[in-house]
């Protein structure tokens, strides 16, 4: 399961919603820059690490294309059933994000100056840097005994400071010892004995580091063709994707967005649509559903199925806009990939092609959510299988 959009898609509901039918949910990318909503009732659950799939009784991997940071994981632990431990499998193979990574991402932001791509400061872009200069422990080696001299050396040549690395170290192999693990050969394993596994991704497709809007992006890759590179399972595993799209679209941290809107209008979808960020609280850029967009993460990701969120919300806008194509210099595109490089100059065009204004779910699907449904399944030439109309978990149609 994959976000089409720049993230916050509503993914983990979704990963919720569908767990039931598997026997293991496994994150295999980002870290705790992703906030992943639950709402059972009246209780409302936010997961950073841990995969959206623990409310469901369900194995828990996090696969080596994590970057854990094992001060979070044991803050999300600690607000789990003690079972939910039980559960866990952290892959030995994992990056980590020390505290030192969290100070260095402030200082890259604050270098960048105007620039700034808008981190959420976790430590992420920097986790995954070290390990690419191949300093920074693994879980297996955190849990063995890492000799971090070297490291420390590389964060002081940055006026880095290193003095919290020793307890840090000293509590997360605690932690670490008793969950780490080989992910790729238990998926391995639960497929091979006719078990299911779901795979959960974090952030959108137009955040992935290659193909999305850099250099405002995330540091890891968010598509459907990550997930064996990043479990370590073979490509055969990986199955169909299903791809997750939210029925406007929203932006953290700057970039690029075509279909922003400001003022009032924004401020009403931003409340409707509770468009804070569920990591960092910051209020979310808002715009319209952009299917240029869209048809690119669809055609990146290979994906024929998706899941529409949030649709109860369009039903309380009026004038609702959909982006067709962009204009750039008198001429009109259509393919995403033109426009890259240049999307901060595109002029969306804009239809209406739907009403939803006043749409009632209260006996299913209503006549406005079938437009939008026949809409999008023919400007994107995919299948929508679920509509989400609401944050509670009951709030879903399978179609
Ligand atoms: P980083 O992943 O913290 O380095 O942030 C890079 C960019 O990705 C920023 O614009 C963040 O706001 C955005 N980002 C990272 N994780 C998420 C997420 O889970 N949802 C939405 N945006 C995210
Ligand atoms: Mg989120």
């Amino acid at each position: 399961m994959v976000g089409l959009q720049w993230g916050d898609e509503g993914k983990g509901k979704i990963v919720d919603y569908l767990a039931g039918g598997f026997d293991a949910v496994a994150r295999f990318n980002g870290g705790s820059n992703a906030g992943h909503t639950v709402v059972i009732g009246d209780s409302k659950h936010t997961f950073h690490l841990v995969p959206s799939g623990a409310l469901k009784g369900k194995q828990l991997l996090i696969g080596a294309g994590v970057a854990v940071d094992p001060a979070v994981l044991a803050e999300e632990l600690s607000l789990l059933p003690g079972e939910a431990r039980e559960r866990l499998l952290v892959d030995g193979r994992c990056s980590l994000v020390t505290p030192v990574d969290k100070e260095f991402d402030v200082k890259v932001e604050e270098a960048r100056g105007e620039s700034a791509i808008g981190t959420t400061r976790r430590g992420i872009g920097p986790s995954y840097a070290v390990r690419a200069l191949r300093l920074s422990p693994r879980v297996s080696d955190l849990v063995a005994g890492f000799d971090f001299r070297a490291l420390t050396r590389f964060y002081e040549e940055l006026s880095l400071d290193t003095s919290g690395i020793g307890p840090w170290a000293a509590e997360a192999s605690e932690l670490l010892r008793g969950v780490a693990g080989d992910v790729a050969q238990r998926v391995t394993d639960v497929t091979g004995a006719g078990g299911s596994v779901l795979f959960e991704a974090s952030q959108g497709t137009l955040l992935d580091l290659l193909h999305g809007s850099y250099p405002y992006v995330t540091a890891t890759h968010t598509t459907s063709s990550y997930i064996p590179a990043a479990l370590g399972i073979s490509p055969r595993l990986a199955g169909e994707p299903l791809g997750v799209m939210k029925c406007y679209s929203t932006r953290v941290g700057a970039g690029p967005f075509p279909t922003e809107i400001g003022g009032p209008q924004a401020e009403s979808l931003r409340g409707l649509g509770k468009e804070y960020g569920a990591t960092t609280g910051r209020p979310r850029r808002v715009g319209w559903l952009d299917i240029v967009a869209l048809r690119y993460a669809v055609r990146l990701n290979g994906v024929e199925e998706v899941a529409v969120t949030k649709l109860d919300v369009l039903s309380q806008v009026k004038d609702v806009k959909v982006c067709t194509a962009y204009k750039l210099q008198g001429s009109e595109i259509t393919d995403f990939q033109r426009a890259s490089g240049r999307l901060d100059e595109v002029e969306p065009v804009f239809e209406s092609p739907f009403s939803l204004h006043g749409a009632d779910f209260g006996a299913g699907l209503p006549p406005g959510g079938k437009q939008f449904v026949g809409y999008v399944e023919e400007q994107l030439g995919v299948t929508v299988k679920v509509v989400s109309h609401g944050e509670e978990r009951s709030r879903t149609i399978e179609l």
